[in-house]
């Protein structure tokens, strides 16, 4: 049985106070009679996460993670966060290779895998973003792009490491677009994910990793997607900044 996973990436948005009334809008949303059963994943901004970890520390289901951190562990490196102080913050999850890090702040797949290791060490879970830009998919290279990600990435991983992986597949040019991916293109990339990790890891691993799709969702698409049968949930951006929207996505997994 495939773990469920709804994350939602903030990225750079919202003041402290309107931090705090999402959060507690979602917890609300939660308490009610049936409460869904899927992990939520909240990956604010870094400033905010001592606090949110706390409102959030001791329910079931809710988990706060990082957007980002330094690949190395500690030293000189002026405004930059390791992953040993977000564990220490309340941070169980890491999202790593996001396409605005890759595209505005040239992270390559071996910072991305610097970054992975340093999670996995300071028990943290990655959650892997991969996904072909555009052009790529014009010209029909796209498992090749997502290919190179997740060998140069992940595949250096030994099983146990691997294990601890989260995988988001979010083709660049749907992200913050409004332009999902058709769900055939959905279903075949992670189809192609799904068989390349038990090519390389066991039929067990593959079975249980979790591939996220994420680009564009909201509570009108997200019922197909789900409904895709390598699909385990999904990474949100835009929709997750709005507690009733992003719970009405929550609620379509469950
Ligand atoms: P979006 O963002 O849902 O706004 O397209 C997704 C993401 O950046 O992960």
């Amino acid at each position: 049985m495939h773990k469920k996973f709804i994350v939602a990436n903030w990225k750079m948005n919202l003041s402290l106070s309107e931090a705090k009334k999402l959060v507690s809008n979602i917890l609300k949303e939660l308490k009610k009679k049936n409460p869904p059963k899927t992990n939520i994943i909240l990956c604010v901004p870094y400033v905010y996460i001592n606090i949110l970890s706390q409102m959030t520390s001791g329910i079931r289901n809710v988990f706060i993670g990082a957007q980002n951190s330094n690949e190395n562990n500690t030293g000189a490196f002026t405004g930059e966060i390791s992953c040993s102080m977000l564990k220490s913050c309340g941070v169980d999850y890491l999202i790593v290779g996001h396409s605005e890090r890759r595209s505005l702040y040239n992270e390559s797949n071996k910072v991305a895998e610097k970054k992975i290791l340093q999670s996995i060490t300071n028990n943290i879970l990655p959650i892997f973003c991969c996904g072909e830009t555009l052009e790529a998919r014009k010209n029909k290279t796209y498992f090749d792009s997502v290919n190179t990600q997740i060998n140069e990435s992940l595949f250096n991983l030994d099983k146990d490491q691997f294990s601890k992986i989260t995988i988001a597949y979010e083709p660049v040019w749907s992200i913050g677009t409004g332009m999902t991916a058709e769900l055939k293109e959905i279903e075949e990339m992670h189809k192609f994910i799904r068989n390349k990790i038990r090519n390389k890891y066991g039929k067990s691993i593959s079975a249980t990793t979790p591939i996220l799709y994420g680009g564009s969702v909201t509570s009108l698409n997200a019922s197909n997607i789900f409904g895709l049968l390598n699909v385990n949930g999904s990474l949100v951006g835009g929709a997750s900044l709005n507690a009733d929207d992003f719970m009405n996505i929550v609620k379509v997994l469950t």
